[in-house]
């Protein structure tokens, strides 16, 4: 069944990111660099960070031109994050997005420069940003930084490409996935929340707690499908995770085991929102779309 309110959201957010995106790119001199950034960045993608953005701002009605460049900054790093890890010497992955992978369509090293060079984009674009006063792009700088670093992502990604090869506890795991996929997804909240002002700060605490469940459940169903996913719905190989002999949630705990875990997790997250008296059910939708998804 499809989900009318989430579809209409998810579709002008998804227009509102790709439009911020290409319209800062085009003030870009030309070069291959700025070519292989474009090709990953707007080659699709499901756009969920920037949704979160979106939603979590608007919640506390915020106006959208105010979301714009955290919903770009943190597509930005996420796409950087995506690059890096389908490089050889991590996921070694050819498939993206529907598309080659970047390093397969460039080279290695532009793949990597590339990488790089969203990742520092991603934060000029806060700077840049001129409906957000200084101290909330600060706010929002901080975070970001946190959330991609050695507190978030790279240490979770890091600490997933050590556990090949052997298996780990199940806390341990639910530590690299609470640090290579929930940090940005936290953050991509908290974005929303910055540039909504003091109003939504008392509720951060609720929203923090939504944040980890649907973060959690987002990389589950993300290794769910690694399993039972379809390439071509996909845009990306399954099975990957067993041929580089990953720990998943379905390695340690079986597909069936999983997606209770996921649906005990969306339950925990909508509790959150419960508590929230504000209109939430933009975040409702998407955690409900987080444990269907089939791409
Ligand atoms: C894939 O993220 C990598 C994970 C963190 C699980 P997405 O599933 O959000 O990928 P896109 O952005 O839609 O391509
Ligand atoms: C990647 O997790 C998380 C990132 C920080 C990019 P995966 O390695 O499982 O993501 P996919 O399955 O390749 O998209
Ligand atoms: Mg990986
Ligand atoms: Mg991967
Ligand atoms: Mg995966």
């Amino acid at each position: 069944m499809t989900n009318h309110l989430f579809d209409v959201l998810h579709e002008q957010y998804t227009k509102r990111v790709n439009h911020s995106l290409a319209q800062s790119l085009v003030m870009i001199e030309p070069s291959l660099l700025k070519e292989a950034m474009e090709y990953s960045l707007l080659a699709g993608g499901k756009r969920i960070r920037p949704f979160l953005v979106y939603a979590a701002g608007s919640m506390f009605s915020c106006e959208l031109e105010k979301l714009d460049a955290p919903a770009a900054a943190i597509e930005a790093i996420h796409t950087y994050s995506l690059i890096h890890d389908d490089l050889p010497a991590m996921d070694n992955d050819d498939l993206r997005r529907g598309l080659p992978t970047c390093h397969i369509k460039f080279n290695e090293a532009t793949a990597i420069l590339a990488g790089d060079a969203l990742q520092t984009y991603a934060f000029s674009l806060i700077s840049d940003a001129p409906m957000l006063s200084d101290s909330c792009k600060i706010s929002m700088i901080k975070e970001l930084a946190k959330a991609s670093g050695i507190q978030g992502m790279c240490l979770g990604q890091q600490l997933d490409l050590q556990s090949e090869h052997h298996t780990i506890s199940l806390e341990e795991l639910k530590w690299i996935h609470k640090n290579k996929t929930g940090a940005l997804i936290k953050a991509a909240i908290l974005l929303g929340l910055f540039a909504a002002g003091d109003e939504a700060k008392q509720y951060q605490q609720d929203l923090m707690l939504f944040a980890d469940c649907i973060g959690l459940a987002f990389q589950i169903q993300d290794d769910v499908l690694d399993v039972i996913g379809d390439k071509n719905v996909m845009g990306k190989n399954n099975g990957a995770d067993q041929q580089l002999e990953k720990n998943t949630y379905t390695s340690l705990i079986g597909v069936e085991q999983s997606i209770q875990t996921c649906q005990h997790l969306y339950k925990q997250a909508i509790e959150a929102l419960d508590k929230i008296p504000y209109n939430s059910e933009a975040l409702r939708q998407l955690a409900d779309f987080i444990i269907t998804r089939n791409n």
